[in-house]
């Protein structure tokens, strides 16, 4: 590899929201000309959630073929799953041992989900960054594209790398965190004041990228508002309305000023309607290249396989240099 790497992931839980979409994947296709991009199905991350087998089998599946069809190209790109890659367990074990409780304590992620897991509260979802952070230092990633939410774990990331750099010698590239301008942050359409959440309860808080046309037109049309009528971007006083011209900069190319000075008066069902049309038309080649891929598992299977190779020789090359300086026999 000769250009700087870039990796990020998405957990294979609840759906691949325009959240993800938006905040995520819309970063990772400007880069996959300029760096050498790699992109994990993060099974096992989820697994810090109870799933039921055979849908998560299906669901992990069926987010490997949406990143598929967004655009991600397989032969720029390393896809893959995480748990094909057996050396993300592994060095997590070891930069579990350069990480303190009270970091992993102090993470706002941890904090929520320790909440609301009161019956399940494993070691895993403590334990979850130190994961995240093996994902992104195997790969020696200088850049990490991830939305807000994700920039404590990428903090942790740096401190665990510069931590184990500064005890042996440099082992790990410190990355960096890429998060957009705009649209690092969507929120529900049901309760602006929360992130638009792939595993949300509430069905109409959250779009899907392979949703069908009816129910995006539905959702939106239901979407929390004001009781003001007028489309004007202010986050602070009209978080819902804000949040739409946001989703509607962000999938149909118009500027935030654009929006304003075109739906202003217009009323909020003419612009909410609008709203729904810049996403159907952005998500409508998504959802049909998803219905192609998935009539082919075979073909999934052998992006996959690839991927995983591909992955396994990076990962393998930092493995074995971290099992070197932490003083590990090695079997010559
Ligand atoms: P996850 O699966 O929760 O979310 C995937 C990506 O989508 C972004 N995102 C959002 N962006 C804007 N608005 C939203 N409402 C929104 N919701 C989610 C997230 O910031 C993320 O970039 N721990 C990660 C997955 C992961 C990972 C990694 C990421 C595992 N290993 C290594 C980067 C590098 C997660 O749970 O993301």
């Amino acid at each position: 590899m000769n250009k700087p790497v870039v990796y990020s992931g998405i957990q294979p839980t609840g759906i691949i929201t325009i959240g993800n979409y938006i905040g995520a994947i819309t970063n990772w296709l400007k880069l996959q000309d300029e760096y050498d991009c790699i992109y994990g199905i993060a099974d096992l991350h989820a697994l810090t959630v109870r799933q039921v087998p055979a849908e998560y089998r299906a669901r992990a599946l069926s987010f490997f073929a949406q990143y598929l069809a967004s655009g991600l190209d397989p032969r720029k790109n390393i896809l893959y799953f995480q748990s094909h890659v057996h050396e993300h367990a592994e060095l997590s074990w070891i930069l579990n041992c350069f990480t303190y409780i009270g970091e992993m304590q102090r993470m706002t992620q941890f904090k929520d989900k320790a909440a609301k897991h009161t019956d399940n509260l494993n070691m895993g979802l403590l334990d979850y960054p130190v994961l995240m952070a093996a994902d992104i230092l195997l790969y020696q990633a200088a850049l990490v594209p991830v939305g807000a939410d994700q920039k404590q774990h990428l903090e942790i990331t740096r401190d665990i790398a510069i931590r184990f750099n500064n005890l042996y010698s440099p082992t790990f590239t410190v990355p960096e965190a890429y998060i957009g301008k705009q649209g690092a942050r969507i929120f529900s359409l049901q309760d602006p004041s929360a992130k638009m959440s792939k595993s949300d309860p509430d069905p109409n808080g959250a779009v899907s990228v392979i949703e069908d046309e009816n129910s995006i037109a539905g959702k939106f049309r239901r979407a929390v508002t004001d009781s003001e009528n007028s489309v004007r971007y202010d986050p602070e006083n009209k978080p819902g309305i804000s949040n739409l011209m946001t989703i509607m900069s962000e999938t149909g190319g118009m500027t935030i000023e654009e929006i304003e000075k075109n739906y202003r008066d217009k009323g909020y069902a003419v612009f909410k309607n609008a709203v729904a049309e810049a996403v159907i038309e952005r998500l409508r080649p998504i959802r049909e290249e998803y219905t192609r891929l998935m009539a082919d598992k075979a073909y999934l299977m052998d992006i996959a396989r690839d991927g995983a190779e591909r992955a396994g020789r990076i990962a393998r090359k930092t493995l074995s240099k971290v099992k070197r300086k932490v003083g590990l026999v090695e079997l010559k």
